[in-house]
């Protein structure tokens, strides 16, 4: 069935919008519950598509998960190693922190390689290294990996990229290798701190998340805890950024602003006036917007996951945007969708330059992956008349009741 939001746009944004947990962190952190022994509880799940998925997958293994309004409780302990060759696996990325956990708990995990949202290429070659370095042998054939070890033993990893999904997996791995494990280029994302800071609370040794070298000295045992998950901080870019596109006064709640300076200073450029506090970002009327140019980098660079999100507002800026993608050179699909709404932008591979201003004025389109249907959602707000954005389930799965959230500051959307 085609999921579908409709928007009619032109309505201003008005009031205060709570952002949820951080789906990057808990698409880590379900997976990482294999490793305990003992009871974990998380408090303030976001409802996402990824976390049901997770949730499947986590059942499957025999982990029991009891869900209380936004409450996890999710009991291992009689947690069966079994083959993921199941098609859940392939609905998203996150599935694979299943091999990093399941090869350190077991030595041994067959699985189905993971999914995700379409950003062109997405090799995991320096997962895959790492668990080799560690000791690990991978067989593969076709969609199945299977990746076994009889001791796994700490060592000096280098990665070639900063890689978020490839640091977590070898973190997971590592919890029960024998002595240390470094790795070096370590990706400094704040999910990569609120996962190591959990498993530490469950009895790992993990020094440095948050910096370029992490270690990792070996346990045998970890047990359970209670956890709560930092707010997303893409998903309060994203209000931030509809804000600045739609809003009359807009405050967006529950955000740690460090997380998110990148897109706060070149919202600043542009001309959008910000007040910041310790755990909001309140977003004023703007008169008139500037063009500005982004390069997206690893954290604490311009993120990635918000160039989509931003492309809709600078199509409103008096000039030249200019975006430079350096993480994933293929993601702009929705460049074309917001080009059928009347934006202007042209595209090659790794760059856009979006010529603005450009009135957008409402049509049928499609959302091609999880942020370029929320670049969609703030044009349709932007645009005149009505708007159809299909293939809405993209968007599901990471914005926790986004059309209720948008609906109470006021938008016209359902
Ligand atoms: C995480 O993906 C996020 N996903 C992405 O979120 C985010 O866009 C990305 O980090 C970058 O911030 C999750 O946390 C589940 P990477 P991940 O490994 O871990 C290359 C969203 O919208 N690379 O840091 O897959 C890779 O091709 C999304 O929420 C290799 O070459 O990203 C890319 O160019 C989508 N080999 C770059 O590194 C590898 O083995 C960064 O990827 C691994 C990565």
């Amino acid at each position: 069935m085609d999921e579908m939001i409709r928007i009619r746009g032109g309505h201003k944004l008005k009031g205060e919008v709570r952002v949820s947990s951080c789906k990057n962190s808990v698409v880590a952190i379900l997976p990482s519950v294999v490793l305990a022994s003992e009871i974990v509880k998380l408090y303030d799940v976001p409802e996402i598509k990824d976390v049901e998925i997770l949730i499947k997958l986590l059942e499957k293994l025999n982990i029991s998960v009891s869900v209380k309004d936004d409450e996890l409780t999710i009991d291992p302990t009689d947690i069966c190693n079994v083959d993921l060759l199941d098609e859940d696996v392939m609905k998203l990325r996150a599935s694979y922190y299943f091999m990093g956990a399941l090869l350190g708990r077991f030595r041994h995990v067959r699985m189905y390689s993971p999914g995700g949202c379409n950003l062109g290429p997405r090799p995991i070659d320096l997962h895959l290294k790492g668990f080799e370095a560690l000791g690990a042998k991978i067989k593969q054939d076709g969609n199945i990996i299977e990746i076994d070890a009889e001791e796994l033993e700490g060592d000096d990893i280098y990665l070639d990229f900063a890689s978020v999904g490839a640091t977590i997996n070898i973190m997971l791995a590592a919890c029960f290798a024998r002595g240390r494990t470094t790795i070096e280029n370590a990706a400094k994302e704040p999910e990569i701190i609120d996962l190591s800071s959990m498993l530490n609370k469950m009895g790992a040794q993990i020094r440095g998340a948050g910096t370029s070298e992490i270690t990792i000295n070996g346990v045998s045992r970890l047990k359970g805890c209670i956890h709560d998950i930092i707010p997303d901080r893409i998903e309060a870019g994203t209000y931030i950024i509809a804000a600045a596109a739609c809003g009359e006064d807009v405050t967006v709640s529950n955000v740690i602003p460090q997380h998110i300076e990148a897109l706060t200073s070149k919202l600043e450029e542009m001309g959008v006036k910000l007040e910041q506090g310790s755990d909001y970002v309140r977003v004023f009327e703007a008169e008139e917007l500037r063009p500005v140019d982004i390069i997206t980098q690893p954290f604490p660079g311009f993120a990635t996951d918000l160039q989509q999100p931003l492309t809709a507002l600078m199509t409103k800026a008096n000039g030249d945007s200019h975006i430079e993608e350096t993480i994933y050179t293929e993601r702009f699909k929705h460049c074309k969708e917001l080009n059928a709404l009347g934006a202007n932008i042209e595209t090659r591979t790794g760059e856009s330059l979006i010529h603005g201003p450009t009135p957008l004025k409402g049509s049928d389109i499609f959302a091609t992956d999880l942020r370029c249907g929320a670049s969609l959602v703030i044009a349709g707000l932007m645009a005149k008349g009505e708007t159809c954005i299909h293939n809405a389930y993209h968007i599901y799965r990471g914005y926790d009741s986004i059309v209720d959230k948008l609906k109470a500051l006021g938008a016209d959307i359902e």
